[in-house]
């Protein structure tokens, strides 16, 4: 049975601290979703998130770090990498960066590559990583391809047989991943849109962020979040619906109705008042949801896409791909 702690409760963190030490793999709240943490200097404690988690190829995973102090221990900061950070760190932005000689995160974290993903997280997540005094990898906390959990009960739903250790922290704040930018000296490209906007991160760099467009699964810069199935609920996904088909869950958004609606299995709404930072808290919990119902399908209307819809988006568009 897995075990599922409070954040609130005292003893929580030396627990969490303890588990970390003997290289074994705790589910932790972070302010976008949960990630399943482990000592990212350790190939032993890495290789359990892999397995965890069944992924299928050793990608990269993003380091968290508690202060810049330990940030630069291991990775190497251009004037505009460090301008980034200050500005965005703690925070949902993930700096993908050269990795820097003498470092200890292991390659298994790295994947072998020349640069590591950095993020420092906010709240309790970076004071258990102070605590620890080593980066945590940590990959969302969900088995390889399926929706990430932004509620400590999702991430038992999923994993709870394959680790010992949940974290409750409650829901997730920001609800989607982090928004992964690659920063080579004064070059940057966005490998994956996330919880803060792109227009955000271009107005604190004072430039424009290249958007690579869609890669070659093996081009060494490319996440492989963005494989195009993923995220994938076991209802089939129908994106900008305006009508609701016989037996299907609706999605909407900012309170508008679907033509049909009364035929369906399940009406729910990302954000009734149309408010984009509320429908990325809720967008994984309903895509859960809805799956839940038994619907043949889910039918989610159209989402704007400037701000955090351009994350919502991108999820959305990932669980709509076609399985392999
Ligand atoms: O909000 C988040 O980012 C969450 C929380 C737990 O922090 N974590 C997360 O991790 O979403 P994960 O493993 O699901 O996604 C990490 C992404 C992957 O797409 C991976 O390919 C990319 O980061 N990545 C990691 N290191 C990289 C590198 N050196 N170069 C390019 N992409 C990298
Ligand atoms: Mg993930």
């Amino acid at each position: 049975m897995v075990r599922i702690l409070p954040i609130s409760d005292p003893g929580t963190l030396d627990a969490a601290i303890d588990v970390l030490r003997r290289g074994e793999p705790v589910a932790i709240p972070t302010e976008t979703v949960y990630g399943l943490a482990a000592d990212a200097t350790d190939p032993t404690a890495i290789a359990a998130i892999y397995e965890a988690k069944g992924r299928p190829r050793f990608n990269p995973l993003i380091s968290h770090v508690s202060d810049m102090e330990m940030a630069r221990a291991h990775v190497m900061f251009s004037p505009l990498a460090a301008r980034l950070a200050e500005a965005f760190w703690p925070g949902p932005l993930t700096l993908v960066l050269p990795l820097k000689e003498g470092g200890m995160i292991h390659p298994l974290a790295t994947a072998g590559l020349n640069t590591a993903a950095v993020r420092m997280p906010e709240g309790f997540a970076r004071d258990l990583i102070a605590g620890f005094g080593r980066p945590l990898a940590a990959p969302s906390a969900n088995r390889s391809g399926r929706v990430s959990p932004t509620t400590a009960q999702h991430v038992a739903d999923d994993l709870g047989d394959r680790i010992g250790l949940v974290l409750d922290g409650g829901r997730c704040r920001v609800g989607v991943e982090s928004t992964i930018l690659s920063v080579d000296g004064t070059r940057l490209r966005l490998l994956r849109p996330g919880g803060i906007p792109v227009e955000l991160i271009e107005q604190a760099a004072g430039a424009v962020i290249e958007r690579p467009g869609p890669q070659a699964e093996d081009d060494p810069v490319m996440a492989p979040g963005m494989l195009a199935s993923h995220y994938a609920p076991d209802a089939l996904l129908r994106l900008n619906a305006t009508e609701a088909r016989p037996g299907e869950a609706i999605i909407r958004f900012g309170g508008i109705a679907l033509k049909g609606e009364d035929q369906a299995k399940a009406i729910m709404d990302l954000s009734p008042s149309g408010d984009l930072r509320e429908a990325a808290a809720n967008l994984f919990d309903l895509l859960k949801r809805a799956d839940a119902t038994g619907a043949t399908g889910i039918a989610v209307a159209s989402v704007p896409g400037h701000g955090l819809g351009e994350a919502i988006n991108d999820r959305l568009a990932r669980a709509a791909a076609p399985r392999s």
